[in-house]
């Protein structure tokens, strides 16, 4: 049986790389008859490491919620927390802070991308953003970890964490595994060598009009040569829109391909986007419904928290008490 735990930052407008990379398999992990506990949360802790606008940072963490009732998150089957609500999440990473030594944390990648984009901001909590990560994932004494493949050395370091405190405190934490999505990365509309992110007309957000969508695939980059052909060495352009079609329709690539030889690049443009906007129709009139119920929605989360406290205060009451702590 595994105990399921996964967050994502609530900086943005989720778009279809989100979906297809992440929530679509929290979705399927929770109905998975093999999971005993799955837990997704807003981690707003993570977000204020990276420039945040404290005005709209609110109705942020709000909006993330609502995309994911819509995208299939079922509060029956899941908790839906936000991660500041449970304060033991960072006060097990104040702990793990004591047993991380500095040098664990300064070599790892997403820490240097991150002071790259953002150079000013170089704060204790950038540096230590893995550390409450672990937190979030132990604090449950969850093993398995929907994630991107990005995520990967922040797992491997949730592991070295949990072995050093099993090693000193006695043994307390299981080994946690990333459960990774199969090839759904989504690309750039724009610059499709790099991953679809939250900017402008680069990405295809969950929640975009109808008309935002066609305009947007209208400008997607294309590549040289007329044939609609999956290749993603030199095609990567007409390759992301074919694997978008792929994924949506649920029709083969191949399937695809052949519905379109001989065809052109504005035929099939056209009828991708409203392949897209018919994919995102149920979930934008799902994400109205529970808008426009937001006593419903509250009740979610407060429910979902209180049973989230239950589980991380009585793990951490074992935790401190292994350390002396209480
Ligand atoms: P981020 O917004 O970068 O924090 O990403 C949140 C989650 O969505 C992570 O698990 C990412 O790996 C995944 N994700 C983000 N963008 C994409 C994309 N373009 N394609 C696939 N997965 C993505
Ligand atoms: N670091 C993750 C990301 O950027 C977000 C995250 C925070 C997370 N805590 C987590 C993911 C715990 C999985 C488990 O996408």
């Amino acid at each position: 049986m595994n105990k399921i735990f996964s967050g994502i930052r609530p900086s943005g407008k989720l778009h279809l790389g989100h979906y297809f990379g992440a929530i679509k398999n929290w979705v399927a992990l929770q109905d998975n008859p093999e999971s005993e506990q799955a837990i997704f949360a807003v981690v707003e802790y993570h977000g204020i490491t990276t420039p945040f606008n404290p005005k709209t940072y609110h109705q942020q963490v709000m909006d993330s919620v609502l995309d994911y009732l819509a995208a299939g998150i079922n509060p029956e089957k899941s908790l839906l927390i936000r991660q500041s609500k449970i304060p033991e999440h960072t006060e097990l990473a104040w702990i793990f802070n004591t047993i991380t030594p500095v040098s664990w944390l300064d070599r790892l990648p997403t820490y240097k991308e991150k002071l790259e984009q953002a150079p000013k901001y170089n704060n204790v909590g950038l540096l230590d953003y893995p550390v409450l990560m672990a937190a979030d994932i132990l604090i449950y004494k969850s093993n398995l970890v929907p994630v991107g493949e990005d995520q990967m050395p922040h797992i491997d370091l949730a592991n070295e964490i949990a072995k050093k405190f099993n090693h000193m405190f006695g043994q307390t934490f299981e080994p946690v595994k990333a459960f990774l999505a199969e090839g759904a990365r989504i690309m750039s509309l724009q610059e499709p060598t790099k991953k679809m992110s939250k900017t402008g007309d680069e990405a295809l957000n969950l929640m975009d009009e109808p008309d935002t969508v066609r305009e947007k695939i209208k400008k997607a980059v294309t590549d040289s040569g007329k044939e609609i052909k999956f290749d993603e060495e030199n095609k990567p352009a007409i390759s992301n829109l074919l694997t978008i079609h792929s994924l949506l329709s649920g029709k083969e690539i191949k399937k695809v391909e052949e519905e379109y030889d001989g065809k052109s690049y504005v035929d099939f443009k056209k009828d991708l986007a409203e392949v897209v906007v018919g994919f995102l129709k149920p979930f934008q009139e799902k994400r109205k419904g529970f808008e426009s119920n937001s006593d419903q929605v509250e009740e979610i989360l407060t429910k979902s928290e209180e049973k989230a406290k239950i589980i991380a205060s009585s793990n951490l009451a074992e935790i401190k008490k292994k350390m002396g702590v209480f």
